[in-house]
């Protein structure tokens, strides 16, 4: 069970489908797609939508601006290396806020950036309080944060509010962290700063939301998602799942209007070419389906006997249905046919039932439309 103290808190989204999850590879989205993606995310009303990165393209300059134009309340954000070259792409895009990073794990400082601790926190002072002369909000990222050494990491982060940084993002980035190590960590770095405390979770070994709640239980105010999950590797938590985790296991809440998470599914699905598999959590095809006779059976005269309850299709404008199959029951069958309007005697229903089984115990699919078929079949002759 959880435990979460605060039940007023209320958690801000921090989307970043248009940047982590457009990192994703193999997925690369027109201007036109990501303002279509942008104007969903605005609809869904999370409360910040990151656009892209906009000093490595003129296509990311390009998208960030005309996002910009749309005019939304949504608060946007660009991504920017610690870096007074791409510190000033963002402020020439237009951001309201930009999300500075910069390695801190050993690993990372010796291989990528090649530069010392002490060298890290000299740039993190400088590019914060260049940034901050701009009058724009400072998210600040210390990257591989998980693999950071503690001391360092708290001095890293300090510094960064010192310098004026309005909030710092604890990045998982290779998704290697624990929900257990992940919430000690947020509950170690919030006693050590005063602003508020945003969180980004990748799903390497499948745990990002359950990192990510962990991580708000603990103190994060804000959480980094991407629409279906998708990112860098395998990915990063998902929006759908971390809200509705918020919204029904912690009992928090979000601005999110979950009752728009399926079709901004299916519009990120279809844009980016990433399918979702049927048994995704929340927005899979088999999410709210059911075919076994006594699931089916149990759910026709009450939802909440094979379903969570707390969380509905309706809640996530997604929809229940039951499915034709060899573990189909009468019952079930008898409410699918008289659904479509056909309605067999007790004969004609168990030939139909006996059939659709058959079928499926060669190992077939049997869809609405085989069973509207046999039913129709049986109708006619039996
Ligand atoms: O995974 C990561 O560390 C990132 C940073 C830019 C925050 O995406
Ligand atoms: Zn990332």
């Amino acid at each position: 069970m959880f435990y979460t103290e605060n039940k007023d808190r209320k958690i801000r989204i921090f989307d970043t489908t248009l940047r982590d999850g457009e990192q994703t590879p193999g997925v690369s989205l027109s201007i036109e797609d990501k303002i279509n993606i942008a104007n969903q995310l605005d609809a869904l009303n999370v409360d910040v939508i990151e656009v892209g990165f906009p000093s490595s393209s003129k296509g990311e300059m390009d998208s960030a601006k005309k996002i910009i134009q749309q005019n939304f309340d949504t608060n946007i954000c660009g991504l920017a290396r610690a870096k007074k070259t791409d510190i000033d792409a963002c402020i020439e895009a237009g951001v309201d806020t930009i999300h500075l990073f910069i390695s801190t794990s050993d690993i990372q400082l010796k291989h990528t950036i090649k530069k010392t601790k002490k060298q890290v926190k000299e740039i993190i002072a400088d590019q914060i309080t260049y940034l901050k002369d701009h009058d724009v909000n400072c998210l600040f990222s210390a990257m591989d944060a998980t693999r950071t050494d503690l001391d360092y990491l708290i001095d890293v982060y300090q510094k960064a509010e010192q310098a004026g940084a309005d909030t710092i993002n604890v990045p998982d980035t290779v998704g290697i962290t624990t929900p257990h190590a992940m919430g000690q960590l947020i509950k170690k770095i919030s006693k050590e700063i005063s602003i508020p405390i945003d969180i980004h979770c990748h799903n390497d070994f499948g745990l990002a939301v359950a990192n990510s709640l962990h991580g708000i239980e603990f103190g994060a105010s804000q959480v980094q998602t991407t629409i279906n999950g998708i990112g860098e590797r395998a990915g990063n938590a998902s929006l759908q799942q971390t809200v509705m985790g918020i919204e029904c296991l912690l009992n928090l809440q979000t601005n999110i209007k979950t009752e728009k998470l399926y079709e901004t599914s299916k519009l990120v699905e279809r844009l980016t070419g990433i399918p979702i598999l049927p048994n995704t959590p929340i927005i899979g095809e088999n999410a709210f389906s059911h075919e076994s006779g006594i699931h089916a059976q149990g759910v026709i005269s009450d939802s909440e006997t094979f379903e969570p309850g707390i969380m509905t299709p309706e809640m996530v404008g997604h929809k229940r249905r039951l499915v034709p199959g060899k573990h189909v029951g009468r019952h079930a069958v008898k409410t699918m046919l008289s659904d479509a309007g056909l309605n067999p005697n007790e004969e004609q229903l168990n030939e139909i039932v006996s059939r659709v089984k058959n079928l499926g115990d060669k190992g077939k699919k049997v869809t609405d439309v085989d069973l509207y078929t046999i039913a129709e079949v049986v109708m006619n002759s039996v």
